[in-house]
């Protein structure tokens, strides 16, 4: 597919995954918008990525872009589907969070019902018209950089939709990341593809997967 052809995409929260969905995507060399609410950094790192990446405040890149990736923590979703309800209305938002917080333990705990999801949860908040993808959420920040374009078998980023005609845009998105996609179901399916989900590097898949490996588990 031609990159004028795709849809466009804008990364809201330039941390760990939003830095690593950007630099994926401009290897790709597919442009992407890039903000955050340190404006001053969503300059610098484009400036680092080159003129594939174009800043913008995080309304101008909501407003400009079809696909809106909410690179930012579970209760930062939250405030940002209220705050920009109006822009967001009609586009695809694509949800990578995990709903967890640390613990004084060193490690994470689940911070909302056991049987619950964050994508569940925030496909309720949607503005009018919006269409959710849980994505680019199931390997740690670490791994979607590394085993990203992985040969001969690139590995696998499962997502969930209820939305069957968002699923060539997010398989493109998921492949101009570098990885294979294999959709995991509808957005019932979510919590399997979150941290300590069945189909999770943080759970009880433990690593990454090729397409093969995949498609037994789903
Ligand atoms: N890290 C992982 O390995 C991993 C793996 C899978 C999924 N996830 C999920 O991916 C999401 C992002 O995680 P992360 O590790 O990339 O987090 P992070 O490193 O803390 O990055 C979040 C970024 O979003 C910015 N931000 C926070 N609130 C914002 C708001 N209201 N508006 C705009 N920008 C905002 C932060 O800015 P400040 O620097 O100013 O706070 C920061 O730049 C989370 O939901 C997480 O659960 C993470």
């Amino acid at each position: 597919m031609e990159n004028s052809s795709k849809p466009s995409i804008a990364i809201i929260g330039l941390g760990n995954i939003g830095q690593v969905v950007a630099n994926n995507l401009v290897k790709s060399n597919r442009p992407v918008i890039v903000a955050d609410r340190n404006v001053s950094k969503a300059k610098e790192l484009a400036e680092k990525w080159g003129p594939l990446a174009q800043p913008m405040d995080i309304g101008a890149a909501m407003n400009a872009a079809d696909i809106i990736v909410l690179a930012v923590w579970f209760s930062a979703i939250k405030e940002l589907l209220y705050q920009y309800e109006g822009i967001l209305q009609g586009k695809i938002i694509v949800d990578p969070s995990n709903p967890i917080a640390p613990n004084d333990k060193g490690g994470f705990d689940k911070i909302i019902g056991e049987n619950e999801s964050a994508g569940q949860l925030n496909a309720a908040l949607l503005p009018k018209g919006a269409k959710l993808a849980k994505a680019l959420g199931t390997l740690g920040a670490a791994s979607l950089a590394n085993a990203a374009f992985q040969k001969p078998e690139p590995a696998v980023l499962f997502y969930a939709t209820d939305d069957e005609g968002i699923n060539g845009a997010i398989e493109q998105l998921i492949r101009d990341n570098g990885f294979e996609p294999v959709r995991a179901g509808g957005l019932d399916q979510s919590i399997r593809i979150e941290v300590f989900g069945d189909l999770h590097e943080f759970g009880a898949l433990g690593a990454t997967v090729t397409a093969s490996e995949a498609k037994l588990k789903v």
